[in-house]
C-alpha cells in the first residue's frame, strides 16, 4: 500500500485537519511520558536549508514519542554529490519510518515521495510550508476556537508560507485578504485554485480591514538574500505596524512563522505586543507535528 505523505496542506481532508489540530492540543495539555507510540522509530530529515524551529521540534517530537531522528545534510551524504533522488528515496525508506525534508525545489520533495515507501513530510520548500500551518492553526484554535468563517489578512510577500495560508483557507473555510507588492504576489495556479476565499487589495490598511488575525513573513526568504536591498524598496509600505493592527478587529492576533526582522516586515511593537503570539505558534510546532508524525506512523 502507498504510504501516506504530508507535501501540501490539501493532502489533508478539513475534517482530518481539525482531528490533527484537536489532537495536538490534547497532547500539549496533557503530556504523558509512558505514552511511546515511536518507539523504536526512526524519522529521518533531510535539511538543504537552515532551521531552528523545524529541525528540533521534528527531533524532540520524535524524542518524547520514544523514536529518534537522523538529521541528514546534503554536505555529508550522497545527495550533495549528485546520487539520484529516487535512488536516495528507495534507499532511506527501506531503513527509517518516516523522512522530513526541508529543500528548495518544491519538486524535489514530491520526487522523493514518489519513490518512499514510508511517508514524506515537507518540512519547507521554495512552494509551501504546511507544517506550520498547522502550528498556526492550533494556535488559532487554542486561544480563538474554530477559524471557519473568520477573516485572515496575509501582509507580504506572496511565499511559501502565502501559498499555505491559501490551502488553509481552502480547507477550514476562512476568507484570506492578501496584500503583496505588485511583482510579489502568490503563484497564479494556487490562487485560482482557491476560487472565492482568496480576496486581493492594493493596500496592506485595506486587507487588514476587520482581520481576526494578520500575518506577515520576512521579505526575503532563504535563498533570495541577494534581493534583500531591491525587496526593502518593494515591500515599503508593507510593514505589519501598529496603525494596521488598528485597521483590524481589536482582539485580532498576530502570528508571524519566524525568524523575524523587526523594523522590516513587522514593527517591533506589534511582534512584542499583546496581540502578538508568535512564541506560543513556535512552540506549536512541536505539538501539531507530534500529531503529524502519529497521524502517518500510527495509523495505518
Ligand atoms: N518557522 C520555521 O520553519 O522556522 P525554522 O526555519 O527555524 O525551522
Ligand atoms: N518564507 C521563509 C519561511 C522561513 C520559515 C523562507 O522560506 O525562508
Amino acid at each position: 500500500m502507498n504510504p501516506r505523505h504530508f507535501i501540501s496542506l490539501l493532502d489533508l481532508s478539513g475534517d482530518e485537519l481539525r482531528g490533527l489540530i484537536r489532537r495536538a492540543i490534547e497532547l500539549k495539555n496533557h503530556r504523558d511520558p509512558d505514552y511511546q507510540p515511536l518507539k523504536g522509530r526512526v524519522l529521518a530529515m533531510i535539511f538543504e536549508k537552515s532551521s531552528t524551529r523545524t529541525r528540533i521540534s521534528f527531533e524532540a517530537g520524535m524524542g518524547h514519542f520514544g523514536g529518534s531522528a537522523l538529521f541528514l545534510s546534503p554536505r555529508d551524504t550522497q545527495l550533495g554529490r549528485g546520487e539520484p533522488l529516487r535512488d536516495s528515496a528507495k534507499v532511506i525508506s527501506s531503513m527509517v519510518d518516516c523522512i522530513m525534508l526541508r529543500t528548495d525545489k518544491h519538486g524535489t520533495v514530491t520526487t522523493f515521495a514518489e519513490h518512499s515507501s514510508v511517508p514524506v513530510i515537507n518540512g519547507l520548500t521554495d512552494e509551501q510550508h504546511p507544517c506550520q500551518l498547522l502550528a498556526d492553526m492550533q494556535t488559532y484554535f487554542e486561544l480563538r476556537g474554530d477559524i471557519q468563517g473568520k477573516t485572515v489578512a496575509w501582509i507580504g510577500d506572496g511565499n511559501n508560507m502565502c501559498h499555505s495560508y491559501i490551502h488553509a483557507a481552502m480547507r477550514l473555510g476562512f476568507a484570506l485578504n492578501i496584500a503583496c507588492p505588485a511583482g510579489y504576489r502568490p503563484s497564479p495556479a494556487i490562487v485560482d485554485e482557491a476560487g472565492e476565499c482568496v480576496r486581493f487589495f492594493d493596500t496592506a490598511l485595506a486587507a487588514a480591514k476587520d482581520a481576526d488575525l494578520v500575518v506577515t513573513d520576512v521579505w526575503a526568504s532563504m535563498g533570495q538574500e541577494e534581493e534583500q536591498k531591491l525587496r526593502e524598496v518593494a515591500f515599503k509600505g508593507y510593514q505589519v505596524n501598529a496603525s494596521i493592527m488598528q485597521k483590524a478587529k481589536s482582539d485580532a492576533l498576530f502570528m508571524h512563522c519566524l525568524p523575524a526582522h523587526r523594523g522590516e516586515e513587522v514593527s517591533g511593537e506589534v511582534i512584542d505586543g499583546l496581540q502578538s503570539v508568535v512564541f506560543q505558534e513556535a512552540e506549536n510546532r512541536l505539538h501539531a507535528q507530534k500529531a503529524l508524525l502519529e497521524f502517518l506512523i500510527c495509523k495505518k
